[in-house]
């Protein structure tokens, strides 16, 4: 029976990438995006710091392929600076999208799973949450908060049957690290046993695993992605 599936931020990057590795699998999968919807797959409009925007989008997708059974929660974005020159909106923007944007859809869609008494939740959050990273205190706070949050809710949602877990990708090619300059990006490989980025599909694989039937005694787990880069972190 095919799952219904929706991941967040799912037009591109690695959220496409683990979208399609999930309908290769024979999932029915939704997409939320703020602007180009993906081709082949159902895309509903979905601003995660807008609670009414959440709403609709699950009410949305729950209308069209039923309630969500696979939540992979994976929108997310940077606003990279130092300390000393970080404004509190680079501050908050960052913790809203990342990590209070993930409390709302997974809040709004766990409704469900507890209800049909089984799920799986995976966030997406970043070699860096436990590493930190120059420049990304926002982005490493809201990464590493996901962590205690995928945490609590494998405790609150065990016993329906719901597994939450983690995905932690190391330096992965796609827009986000755009704006990260070739000497960081350098040093951040040089530091990496495997020496290069990650792939999407890479990443894709690891939440695939997590999401599927094989996966059903896994629960607060914290899965890298990342080369080795983060190991002991
Ligand atoms: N790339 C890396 O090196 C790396 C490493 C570790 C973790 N990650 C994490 O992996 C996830 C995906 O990143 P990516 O590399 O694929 O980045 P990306 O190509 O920049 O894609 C980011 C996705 O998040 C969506 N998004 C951003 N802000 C949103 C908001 N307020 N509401 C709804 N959607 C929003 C974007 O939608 P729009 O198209 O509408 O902008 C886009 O679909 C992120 O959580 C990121 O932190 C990335």
């Amino acid at each position: 029976m095919p799952r219904s599936v929706l991941v967040t931020g799912g037009n591109r990057g690695i959220g496409l990438a683990i979208a399609r590795s999930l309908a290769e699998a024979g999932d029915t999968v939704a997409v939320t995006c703020r602007t180009d919807p993906p081709e082949g797959l159902l895309a509903v409009r979905c601003d995660v710091t807008d609670p009414a925007q959440v709403d609709e989008a699950v009410t949305e997708v729950e209308r069209v392929q039923g309630p969500v059974e696979v939540l992979v929660a994976n929108a997310g974005m940077t606003k990279d600076q130092l300390l000393l020159r970080m404004t509190e909106e680079d501050f908050t923007s960052v913790l809203d999208t990342n990590l209070t944007g993930v409390f709302r859809v997974v809040k709004r869609a766990a409704r469900g799973m507890v209800r049909a008494r089984g799920g799986r939740i995976v966030l997406i959050s970043s070699a860096v949450a436990l590493r930190g990273e120059t420049g990304q205190a926002n982005y490493a706070a809201a990464k590493a908060g996901l962590i205690g949050f995928a945490r609590s809710l494998a405790r609150e949602l065990g016993p329906r049957a719901v597994t939450v877990n983690v995905v932690s990708p190391g330096l992965t090619h796609t827009a986000m690290i755009a704006g990260l300059s070739q000497g960081r990006q350098a040093a951040i490989l040089a530091d990496t046993p495997l020496g290069r980025l990650a792939r999407p599909e890479e990443v894709a694989a690891a939440v695939r695993f997590l999401a599927s039937p094989e996966a059903g005694f896994i629960t607060g787990a914290v899965l890298p992605v990342d080369g080795g880069a983060a190991m002991g972190h």
